[in-house]
């Protein structure tokens, strides 16, 4: 069994199933699991039984959660259908991430154009943060204010109904999140897009809403590093692995250049008294004769 503090915060370069056999039981707060959906081509991808293997995945998270911790998988419509998980852990909600711009090739039945993302919870949920996840009310003002004033809402159990103005909870259908393109600058190289690298902004939507800053998030299946780069952000901390030794290079690469980007930076002065046309010569700094917008690094 490995010590916990001396894997966390990095990115181990090994098999997902046989890290987690050397992690401790009722260590981690999250896991955010984007791993095989057995529908590409790629090798980590061919996965004979997607489910038996999901499951085995789900025994393994319930035994490194803490109670009330939460678990995301993420996958194809069926990737839980005809296991029983119960056991294990609790289905909270199957989250559709709706993504209307994938090509729609199909031509024998309906093109799947969305992901589901498999919320789980060991017992009840100790963390979730919806103040921090309100997405915009696309109901026009009038319009709330007309259903609040509806007779059935008013007297009946749904009577204090208000429209919140920070915004409402997601719900289950996410079609707000665009998946990444060729032009995104989060993308780390154009290998990656579309079956493995994620938006940040998915990512960042679970984290925030099933931890708190200082938790810890397990991430069997790191990638590119978007779920490191967003806890790194978040100031959550966070323990990854991949299997493949050039994506974990991508995303160590990544991290350091996001760590980079977050260092404090010279700053750049927006406002200074002594910056005034009128303020006497001795007070005013000599980049005041550079022109009207100039200011200088301190
Ligand atoms: C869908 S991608 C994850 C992408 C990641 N969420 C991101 O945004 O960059 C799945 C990753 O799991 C890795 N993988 C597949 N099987 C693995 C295993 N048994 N152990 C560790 N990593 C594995 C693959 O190499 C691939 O990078």
């Amino acid at each position: 069994m490995r010590n916990l503090d001396s894997v966390v915060g990095k990115i181990h370069q090994t098999d997902a199933r046989s890290f987690m056999r050397e992690l401790p039981d009722a260590s981690v707060d999250l896991i955010v699991c984007d791993g095989p959906y057995a529908v590409t081509t790629h090798d980590w991808d061919n996965v004979t039984d997607i489910q038996h293997f999901n499951l085995g995945l789900l025994k393994s998270f319930s035994r490194l959660l803490k109670p009330g911790g939460a678990a995301y998988l993420f996958g194809k419509p069926d990737c839980i259908d005809f296991i029983d998980y119960r056991p294990f852990l609790a289905l909270q909600s199957k989250i559709v991430w709706y993504q209307p711009s994938r090509l729609a090739q199909g031509r024998v039945s309906y093109t799947n154009n969305y992901d589901v993302i498999c919320y789980f919870t060991k017992g009840k949920a100790k963390t979730f943060n919806l103040d921090d996840i309100r997405v915009p009310q696309l109901v026009e003002l009038e319009h709330r204010l007309r259903c609040e004033k509806v007779p059935s809402v008013m007297n009946g159990k749904y009577g204090k109904t208000v429209f919140n103005p920070d915004g409402k909870n997601p719900g289950d259908v996410w079609g707000d999140i665009k998946q990444l393109t060729y032009k995104s600058k989060e993308l780390v190289s154009r290998e990656l897009l579309n079956t493995i690298q994620k938006p940040e902004k998915l990512m960042e939507r679970l984290i925030k809403a099933s931890s708190n800053p200082g938790d810890l998030i397990f991430d069997p299946f790191c990638g590119a590093g978007t779920v490191p780069v967003v806890c790194q952000r978040l100031g959550r901390r966070f323990v990854t692995c991949e299997i493949n030794k050039d994506y974990c290079r991508l995303a160590e690469k990544r991290m350091a250049k996001a760590d980079d980007a977050m260092k404090p930076r010279k700053t750049y002065l927006s406002f200074q008294p002594a910056a005034r046309p009128d303020a006497p010569f001795f007070l005013k700094p000599a980049w005041c004769k550079r022109p009207s917008h100039a200011v200088a690094p301190i």
